[in-house]
């Protein structure tokens, strides 16, 4: 039995994840900014079941999080925390950059370097963060967003690096669109349009699965990988004269 800690498990993604490792009798801490989003959930009397109210931002509430565990071992860590704020058709506001900045990578780093320390001390641990196939391509019109999500890959590879020889193992979980609420809010109420969608249920199985068999990343779907391989072989210009924003978007 693992203890696990699910940050951005309070919905989406993330506690689809929980769900799982719930029912596989796991120990799981889910946090988030509002964890009485978790007051309707079906699984919010089960015994192994915690929550921990944090924002990813807010380093004393990282810290605090940690001394929580003070006295026991984090086994897993998977984050799922991460906004999305689409800044192709606009520029963002200084506001949103830094909200973006800070909590898609540099609150990430801060998290994985306390897990890091934590699980150094116990010799043992695995860490697992969610990028995006927005973060294979790279030309010069591309989002801050899909940039932060490079920088979650660069973060995963470097963490991974440097603990692999401590028994300490790093997963970067890169998906194309899940349709999750967030999207389908994101996208007027209906997502199913979006190129290769995948389930939420299906997306959490496969994630928890390779998180089982140690893949160092995990990309899916098969076809969206494909997709962003060919898509890395075209020209910067000739990609971003086709993937321009439409003037509705
Ligand atoms: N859905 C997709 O199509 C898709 C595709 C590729 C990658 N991803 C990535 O997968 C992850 C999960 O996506 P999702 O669709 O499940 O997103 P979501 O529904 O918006 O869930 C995000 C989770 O993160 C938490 N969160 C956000 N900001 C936080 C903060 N500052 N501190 C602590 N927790 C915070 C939210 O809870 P609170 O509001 O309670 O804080 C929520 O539980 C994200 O990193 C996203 O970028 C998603």
């Amino acid at each position: 039995m693992m203890n696990i800690i699910i940050v951005g498990g309070t919905q989406g993604l993330g506690r689809a994840i929980a769900e799982i490792y719930l029912d596989q009798g796991h120990d799981v801490c889910v946090c988030g900014r509002d964890v009485s989003k978790l007051n309707t959930w079906e699984y919010r009397h089960a015994e192994n079941l915690s929550s921990y109210s944090l924002d990813i931002n807010n380093q004393e509430q990282l810290l605090g999080l940690f001394d929580h565990y003070k006295n026991r071992s984090v086994d897993l860590l998977i984050n799922c925390a991460g906004i999305y704020i689409n800044n192709r058709a606009q520029n963002l506001s200084e506001s949103d950059t830094l909200e973006l900045l800070n909590t898609n990578v540099l609150a990430l780093n801060q998290l994985m370097s306390l897990t890091a320390k934590k699980m150094l001390a116990q010799k043992m641990g695995h860490i697992v963060a969610l990028s995006s196939v927005a973060a294979l391509i790279h030309y010069p019109d591309a989002s801050l967003y899909s940039a932060t999500k490079r920088s979650v890959l660069n973060l995963c590879d470097t963490y991974r690096t440097a603990l692999s020889s401590y028994g300490i193992a790093v997963t970067s979980v890169v998906p194309g669109y899940i349709n999750t609420h967030q999207l389908r809010f994101l996208n007027s109420g209906d997502a199913s349009g979006k190129l290769f969608i995948v389930e939420e249920d299906y997306a959490a199985s496969l994630i928890v699965k390779k998180i089982a068999q140690g893949k160092q990343q995990v990309i899916f779907p098969k076809r969206m990988h494909f997709l962003m391989i060919l898509l890395g072989l075209i020209p910067d210009k000739v990609l971003t004269f086709f993937l321009k924003p439409k003037k509705n978007q």
